[in-house]
């Protein structure tokens, strides 16, 4: 975790993340009861202060200290510095759930649980290509969902959209991503 912690912040020191609210969230918002939000992996709190805005509160969670040093301090935040590795979330707590550019499938039944009933989850992270001619793809598979994997992954759920697209990540290159909106049944 020291490591990942080092590495995180010193990417943050060198590559600061872009700061406008991600496009999934701003369409979606209007879709989630207002109430209480969890942002897993929220980096500098691009999200977090956009749903701090709508009247969320906001559980924010990330291991980089020097990313949640840069998420305001607002009543309405709650900043948690965790090892999300080793992080249990809440049950039945949250009205929203935002998760963007990370990836950790072990999270997935945990997110399940923690979502209140009509609690609605944000999902967009970085999928593999059919081919990967042209673009940018990690060669380790954790790092990137597998093409449709979130339908199966959240079946448990109302899927409300989902959609492989291409995008340009921090360094320029292309990319594909998978975006999900779904809501607990
Ligand atoms: C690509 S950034 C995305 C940040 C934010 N969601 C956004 O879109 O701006 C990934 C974030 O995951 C955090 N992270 C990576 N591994 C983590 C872990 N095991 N526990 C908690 N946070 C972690 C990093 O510190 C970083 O802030």
């Amino acid at each position: 975790m020291y490591e990942d912690k080092a590495r995180w912040n010193e990417k943050y020191l060198n590559k600061p993340m872009p700061d406008e609210v991600s496009e999934i969230v701003k369409k979606n918002l209007h879709l989630a009861r207002k109430g209480r939000a969890l942002d897993i992996a929220c980096g500098m709190g691009r999200n977090t202060h956009y749903l701090a805005h709508h009247g969320f509160e906001i559980d924010a969670v990330d291991l980089s200290d020097f990313a949640l040093s840069k998420v305001k301090a607002m009543d309405a935040i709650h900043k948690i510095e965790a090892d999300l590795d080793n992080y249990e979330f809440q049950c039945d707590a949250y009205d929203l759930i935002v998760k963007i550019n990370y990836l950790d499938r072990n999270m997935f039944p945990k997110i399940i649980k923690a979502l209140k009933k009509g609690g609605l989850f944000i999902y967009e992270t970085f999928v593999e290509t059919a081919t990967g001619e042209g673009y940018h793809n990690p060669t380790n598979p954790d790092f990137h969902l597998k093409i449709e994997e979130l339908l199966q992954a959240f079946e448990a759920l109302e899927i409300i959209s989902y959609q492989e697209k291409d995008a340009v990540n921090l360094r320029g290159e292309k990319v594909r991503i998978a975006s999900f909106v779904a809501r607990k049944k």
